[in-house]
């Protein structure tokens, strides 16, 4: 953990050339359009510790999997977002010196990530071998507008010499994915062609049929002045490049602006990619540079005017928190329901799929909070698009219904640990939280009638089949599962699990009223559909009535799982702070059989059903929980920090919140340089908004209940609520609220109703 990065409100800035912690620093320069991503690596030659990596949304490899010990239902592959072409490369000779900033002498180095506008850059002084000097500046972005396109502005200006600068633009398909499981290269050539001003290279995947078209283009200036070149053509096999010698006068500046663009047959014919490709960059070339970011950049102000959080009085808070709202922006930007927000986003190849649970629990409230209302739901519709295969995956286990899958990347399961492709089951009531979770929301009951209650109704036949009955209890039990505490496998009863579970099928049979009440005209073929019948539902009814909770009377709390007491009871402040983190230091079956809870787990359901449980629960089971939590996953300090927010644990909550808030800037798990937790970061969002702001949906009215941290001035946050935008500015002694846009709408505050006009700003003592 250390001070990687200066702190500033806008900007990421790394200080001085940090070759021994460059993976670090690559995937904290990450940036990305929704569409692909790029980890912050260097255009030029780089012989030092580095993960080049460039990934494209929605393409990925099924690598064959690799276990140990195969069990059945095991899925064939691991999905893998996919390392393709390495399209920012510009090799650079100066007087015969390749630029390697590993290799030469350096000063006054720079990496920039600009936030606001939404690119990268570079600056530095490097010394050639005969120790003349040249200042580069490098800036690339990519457009947030022309999601296919990248660019790329390369300056070089000599301070001692008049030289030779040969620049090498290029683009090299032959690459790999650090994680591949046989050392394989994933992508074979389809075509390639180069002249001297545009080149291509299209390859497709070695499975499945992807198809990626890449190409560029570039123009070089000295000074303001374009400069006509011919160059010497690289042409072979997934390479290609153009080397141009320039010749530069002392103090002038030679810029090559490359331009690049990506397309695939996920948009496009195959035999279209090609025509594509190239007319993409010829247009960008005619446009400019200087433009086309400012188009980009003028899209990023309008993100940040909904989804900034300020916070005054504490400038490295501020910092982090824009960071995490810039890179969820830039992972994920809703207009394809095929795609989905991976745990690394483009920033690393770890956890391979894309989609996890970690979206639906975590990232839907960023997104529903601060984006337009399609965006989350094309989250949700996502998931309805791989029903079919959920259904598979249940029947697959014996199963009836639908059991979404932990990893994927098209629906099919990836994942190959026994204890959670089988027993992580939990996940499947994230799902169908998230469709609670928007409807409430937004107030789209209609979606429930489109797409939800398909989900609702799978997911809940799944969790009736999978729970049995105990004659001698009375009562319905889900064993042999995993929760969200990943450190316990196996196990009866996951309070959590079986809490959502039998809420799950409650909302099914909620939603199923609602579309019969109120989409009278749909219900019947959804009743045909789906096969709704009352020996079915009679079912569920008793499932929910009778579900075994396990609980504590002595310590009144719920019970993480049957036996959960059994174990030795330890608090975290007293292990010797050297076996942390445990995974680090302890072998499994320690953890496994150890008190220590790895995330939320029961508080992650206080978390989600908030409603039904009063204060004196919450407390009771956060002053149980949260010593026990050694919060191993980066989804877990959040939740707790929200719960403590709520039972008026002030300074708790605040510590809690800095766990989450600058994870990756301070590499705090020691795992940045493997990328940057994407999805977490949205946890960080609603530690402040859910937890700080107290924001909850109470009745289908927007309610607050805000406190402000200690160390902070002020902070203030803006909500998307149906029709309305409001700003919530909570300062030591007054929160006022703005409603921005919208016509009159009544919220709830401190517990009070209230109506707010247009336009009207109400301000409250605190
Ligand atoms: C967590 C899971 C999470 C996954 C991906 C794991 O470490 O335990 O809850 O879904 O990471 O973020």
């Amino acid at each position: 953990m250390g001070n990687y990065v200066k702190v500033d409100e806008w900007n990421i800035i790394e200080d001085g050339l940090h070759l021994g912690n460059n993976k670090i620093y690559e995937s904290i320069m990450s940036i990305g359009n929704g569409k692909m991503g790029l980890r912050g690596n260097f255009e030029e030659d780089f012989s030092g510790d580095s993960l080049k990596g460039t990934y494209i949304a929605g393409i990925y490899y099924p690598d064959k999997t690799r276990v140990g010990w195969w069990k059945n239902g095991y899925p064939e592959y691991f999905a893998k977002v996919i390392n393709a072409t390495d399209f920012i490369g510009i090799k650079v000779k100066l007087n015969e010196t390749n630029l390697d900033l590993s290799k030469l002498k350096v000063s006054e180095f720079k990496r920039i990530l600009n936030m606001k506008e939404g690119y990268l850059t570079r600056s530095f002084i490097v010394e050639d071998n005969s120790n003349y000097k040249y200042k580069v500046e490098v800036k690339r972005f990519l457009s947030m507008v022309k999601t296919e396109l990248a660019a790329i502005s390369y300056s070089i200006t000599p301070l001692d010499n008049d030289c030779e600068i040969i620049f090498n633009p290029y683009l090299n398909g032959d690459v790999q994915n650090e994680d591949s499981n046989y050392d394989e290269k994933f992508w074979d050539e389809v075509d390639r062609s180069v002249d001297n001003i545009s080149s291509h290279l299209s390859l497709k995947t070695k499975k499945l049929d992807f198809v990626v078209t890449t190409a560029m283009n570039y123009s070089v200036y000295i000074d303001d002045t374009p400069v006509k070149l011919i160059s010497e053509l690289q042409n072979h096999e997934k390479y290609v490049g153009n080397n141009l010698l320039v010749k530069a006068k002392r103090q002038s500046t030679v810029t090559l602006f490359k331009y690049i663009s990506v397309v695939t047959n996920r948009y496009y014919k195959k035999e279209e990619l090609v025509d594509k490709a190239y007319s993409i960059i010829s247009e960008a070339k005619h446009i400019g540079f200087e433009k086309l970011l400012n188009e980009s950049s003028c899209k990023w102000v309008k993100i940040w005017n909904n989804s900034d959080i300020i916070i005054e009085g504490d400038p490295s808070a501020q910092q982090a928190i824009r960071f995490n709202i810039f890179q969820l922006n830039q992972t994920y930007t809703g207009d394809d329901s095929r795609l989905n927000i991976g745990p690394k986003g483009f920033t690393g190849e770890k956890y391979g799929g894309s989609t996890y649970w970690d979206t639906e629990a975590y990232c839907i409230p960023f997104y529903l909070s601060t984006r337009e209302e399609y965006i989350a739901k094309n989250l949700l519709i996502y998931r309805y698009n791989q029903l079919e295969k959920a259904k598979e995956n249940a029947a697959k286990l014996g199963l009836k219904g639908a059991l979404y899958p932990m990893v994927t990347m098209n629906g099919e399961e990836c994942h190959n640990e026994w204890e959670i492709t089988f027993e992580e089951i939990h996940r499947n009531a994230a799902i169908s939280f998230a469709i609670y979770n928007y409807v409430r929301y937004t107030g789209d009951e209609a979606y429930l009638s489109e797409y939800g209650l398909d989900v609702l109704v799978e997911t809940s036949r799944f969790w009736a089949s999978r729970a049995n009955y105990n004659k001698f209890k009375d009562k319905y039990m889900i064993l042999g599962v995993t929760g969200p505490n990943e450190y316990e496998n196996n196990v009866n009863n996951n309070w959590y699990t079986n809490t959502m579970a039998s809420w799950n099928i409650r909302y099914t049979m909620e939603a199923i009223n609602i579309v019969k009440e109120k989409f009278s005209n749909k219900y019947e073929d959804l009743k045909k559909k789906l096969n709704l019948n009352e020996e079915e539902i009679n079912l569920w009814k008793d499932i929910t009535n009778k579900m075994y909770f396990p609980y504590s009377k002595e310590l009144d709390v719920f019970l993480q799982q049957d036996g959960y007491l059994d174990k030795e009871q330890i608090l975290v402040k007293n292990l010797d702070p050297k076996n942390l983190p445990l995974n680090q230091h302890w072998s499994w079956d320690r953890i496994l059989r150890s008190c220590f809870i790895k995330q939320a787990d029961v508080l992650q359901g206080l978390y989600f059903l908030n409603d039904e449980f009063d204060y004196s629960v919450k407390k009771h089971n956060f002053d149980f929980y949260e010593p026990r939590t050694v919060h191993e996953s980066s989804l877990s300090p959040c939740i707790h920090s929200i719960i403590a927010a709520e039972i008026g644990y002030e300074d708790k909550a605040y510590e809690l919140y800095l766990r989450t808030a600058r994870l990756d800037l301070d590499n705090y798990n020691n795992d940045t340089d493997d990328g940057l937790h994407i999805t977490s970061m949205a946890g960080t969002w609603m530690s402040i908004v859910h937890g700080f702001g107290g924001l909850r949906i109470k009745n289908g009215k927007l309610s607050l209940k805000p406190f402000i941290p200690k160390a902070w001035n002020k902070y203030s946050f803006k909500i998307v609520f149906r029709e309305s935008l409001i700003k919530v500015s909570v300062s030591t002694s007054i929160l006022t609220i703005e409603h921005q846009v919208g016509t009159k709408f009544s919220l709830i505050i401190n517990d009070k109703d209230i109506t707010l006009n247009e336009n009207e700003t109400l301000t409250i003592n605190l």
